[in-house]
Parts: C-alpha cells; sequence; structure tokens
C-alpha cells in the first residue's frame, strides 16, 4: 500500500467550482483535496496537495516533494498537451503515477487528445469527473 501519497494540481485548477462547471463540476479543489485527505487518512496513508499555475514550481514541487512519495495522482491541466518539463520531472520518479482529467479529453478539442505526460504515467482516468481523483487515489491504496 502507497503511505506517502502526493498530488498535484496544474494551472487553472484553483478556479474548480466557478471555472466551466458545465465541463468540471461544482466542487472546488479545496472540496476535492480534503475528500482526498480524509480517504487517505482513514486507510493510514498520508497525502499531500498542491496546485500551482506555473510550470516551473510544479518541477519544483516534485523535486522536493514528489521524489519521497509512495504515489502520485497528477492532474496537470493544460501543461497536459505541452509541458515537457514537467513530464521529465515525473520520468525522474519511481513511484507510480496516475495522471487524472475531470473531463474526458478525448472528446473535446483536438489539442487536448495528446498528453506529453502519459508515456510517462502508470495509468490514466478521464472523463470521470473529480471522482478520478478518488478512484486513482484506491488503486494507489490497493497497490
Ligand atoms: C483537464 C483537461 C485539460 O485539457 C485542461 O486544460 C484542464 C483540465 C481536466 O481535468 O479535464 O485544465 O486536465
Amino acid at each position: 500500500m502507497a503511505r506517502a501519497i502526493v498530488v498535484i494540481h496544474g494551472p487553472n485548477l484553483n478556479m474548480l467550482g466557478r471555472r466551466e462547471p458545465e465541463i468540471y463540476g461544482a466542487m472546488t479543489l479545496g472540496e476535492i483535496d480534503a475528500a482526498l485527505a480524509a480517504r487517505a487518512e482513514a486507510a493510514g496513508a498520508n497525502l499531500r496537495s498542491f496546485q500551482s499555475n506555473h510550470e516551473g514550481a510544479l518541477v519544483d514541487y516534485i523535486h522536493d516533494m514528489a521524489w519521497d512519495a509512495d504515489g502520485v495522482i497528477i492532474n496537470p491541466g493544460a501543461l497536459t498537451h505541452y509541458g515537457l518539463s514537467l513530464r521529465d520531472a515525473l520520468a525522474m520518479l519511481k513511484s507510480p503515477i496516475i495522471e487524472v482529467h475531470i473531463s474526458n479529453v478525448y472528446r473535446r478539442e483536438a489539442f487536448r487528445h495528446t498528453s506529453v505526460v502519459a508515456p510517462v504515467a502508470t495509468g490514466q482516468i478521464a472523463g470521470l469527473g473529480w471522482r478520478g481523483y478518488m478512484l486513482a487515489l484506491e488503486w494507489l491504496l490497493d497497490a
């Protein structure tokens, strides 16, 4: 079981709840992080969450915090589609990485169909709303 889990949220995800709710739902990022933390605590795991709108800050966080994690959940936001320094930072990690998208990126605009993160991720969940994060956590807790 993964005991130290890191959740990383990329650009614009701090606006969840207000941001295009018909696509991304009504849950705020704080509510999602709280639900994840409660589930992890109930399972005896330690979960930390981090959000940034800046690719370099996400890379720094991976160097500093995700390095020692047993599992990483990441929604890279739009960096999914072009964030090569984020991809390279994730590629260094030994732990499983689950890429999560709230929306089904494959039924949206063509630029969302490519993920530069997917080749370094263990798996991907897309289109299941905020519950995708919870399913990723369940997988890590079971891994
Ligand atoms: C997203 C999908 C991305 O294409 C978009 O840029 C986001 C959110 C999702 O969770 O569905 O910011 O990663």
